[in-house]
């Protein structure tokens, strides 16, 4: 497989591709991505997508029971006996009517990929297993990444359960959820708090990694993004095989959306889809560097040509006004996303759109997740919250099929969902105040009673009579 299978710089100015056994990742800027080609010719492909199913009876086979590795002909960079798995992949998807009404669709049907499922609990781990792999493939002692969370706590169960490299992580100081934080220590990887922000971690960690041969595992890293797409996959063997119409994801550092724009433009190549669907890429306002430079600016692909003079006046702005990225979803609190220009691609294979909602609208859309389903962690809500929004302005059809990916499990990030199931308007205000979160709509407030049994017994039977 190896030799089918580069690296190549997205950039057009460049026609460099690197072997697949050079770790290049850490030294490509932010308009010279790297990405894994593959020479499909050369490959054996499936010649329909149903094929897959034969794996679903082999499931000892640690590659088949993977939700990753059942896949592995369509990201056929490792050699088997390399491939670092935990069995991640193992998600759902759920077919929720009370979120596609509160989402405003009528007659169509709102889906929700459980992401949170996998073995760290978020969408990470599709990635990371296939880093790992790479990085065992080129006898890496030491991997790192920097974080806002989730990719840590996924980096760190890697190390901790496949002992083929020490983890390190870098995390900015402050905004990190607790949930997270605590898998990282747990799972015994170095864990570096530095002064700053995710942005600045990120720079730090790149450099760090060229100055070390540390593996660099963010999402830079283009076998991360390889792992990624197998979620597109798991979505489409959920639904028979059948191409929804909008897939609806929350927006960071934009390694998912240009996952998913690679995946569908590669299974269309190879003739396994007949159409693509629609892609939404949801920011916080908080956080909306994408939004702006997209919806605001007009900054496109391009056929790989985007207006880099906008780009760069868009971040110089940022920095001269000490504009700094501030929401409540942490896990998406990022000022330059790092797959900005990959995103572009996936928008225009997509006919894509972006748009931004608040930590009130996240918040509210979590709550609503959550009385109705397996819940998520805040940025994951972007998506639900997203995707009304998209429906109250009539791009997205009351009859469409949508999914949207909930990114992270509902326990990383418990003070929030405390803050805004509070009773008590001092932890409410302490909590999401700053926020500009005024409201809980959908609280689910606990409820104080004495410790005497007939008191107790007289509130139970209140309950159902008000709903
Ligand atoms: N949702 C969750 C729960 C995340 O943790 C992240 C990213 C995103 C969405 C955004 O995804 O970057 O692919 O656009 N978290 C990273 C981290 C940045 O460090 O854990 P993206």
């Amino acid at each position: 497989m190896a030799n089918f299978a580069y690296q190549t710089l997205i950039s057009p100015e460049s026609d460099q591709r690197y072997d697949l056994n050079e770790i290049v990742s850490a030294s490509s800027d932010a308009y010279s991505l790297l990405d894994v080609e593959y020479e499909w010719d050369k490959i054996p492909v499936p010649k329909s997508l149903k094929e897959f199913e034969s794996r679903w009876q082999n499931r000892r086979n640690p590659l088949d029971f993977s939700g990753v590795w059942r896949f592995r002909d369509l990201l056929p960079f490792a050699p088997e006996n390399q491939i670092v798995t935990i069995g991640e992949g193992q998600t759902i998807l759920q077919k929720s009517e009370a979120i596609g009404r509160y989402v405003g669709m009528k007659k169509g049907e709102l889906h929700l990929q459980y992401e949170g499922l996998n073995p760290s609990g978020s969408f990470k781990d599709n990635g990371m297993t296939a880093a790992s792999t790479h990085a065992n493939m080129m006898g890496a002692k030491f991997a790192a990444c920097a974080s806002t969370g989730n990719t840590s706590a996924s980096l760190a169960i890697y190390g901790s359960t496949s002992k083929k490299f020490r983890v390190v992580v870098f995390i900015g100081s402050g905004k990190i959820a607790y949930g997270k934080l605590s898998q990282a220590l747990d799972f015994d990887s170095k864990t570096i708090q530095i002064l700053g922000d995710f942005d600045d971690a990120l720079v730090r960690v790149r450099e760090v990694c060229d100055e070390n041969g540390i593996y660099l595992c963010n999402s830079v890293n283009p076998f991360r993004l390889e792992g990624q797409k197998t979620i597109m996959y798991r979505v489409l063997e959920s639904l028979n095989w059948e191409v929804p119409d909008w897939i609806v994801v929350p927006g960071g550092n934009l390694g998912n959306s240009s996952a998913f724009g690679k995946a569908f433009s590669e299974l269309k190549y190879l003739g396994l889809i007949d159409r693509i669907p629609r892609l939404a890429v949801i920011n916080a306002t908080g956080a909306n560097t994408l939004y702006q430079l997209y919806e605001k600016q007009g900054v496109r692909w391009n056929q790989g040509h985007p207006d880099r003079k906008k780009i760069d006046s868009y971040f110089e702005k940022m920095d001269t006004e000490g504009r700094k990225a501030n929401t409540l979803a942490t896990a998406i609190e990022i000022n330059r996303p790092v797959n900005l220009t990959k995103c572009l691609r996936a928008l225009e294979v997509c006919d894509g759109v972006v748009r931004e909602v608040s930590d009130q609208d996240i918040l509210n859309a979590k709550a609503q997740i959550g009385a109705n389903g397996f819940g998520c962690e805040p940025a994951s809500a972007a998506s639900v919250a997203g995707a009304k929004l998209l429906r109250s302005e009539g791009v997205i059809g009351s009859g469409d099929r949508v999914v949207c990916i909930l990114t992270g499990h509902q326990l990383k990030d418990p003070n929030i969902t405390v803050g805004y199931h509070s009773a008590n308007k001092e932890v409410f205000e302490k909590t999401l105040g700053e926020h500009g979160v005024t409201k809980a709509p959908y609280a689910n407030q606990p409820i104080a009673v004495e410790n005497d049994l007939e008191k107790i017994l007289e509130l139970l039977s209140q309950f159902g009579k008000k709903e």
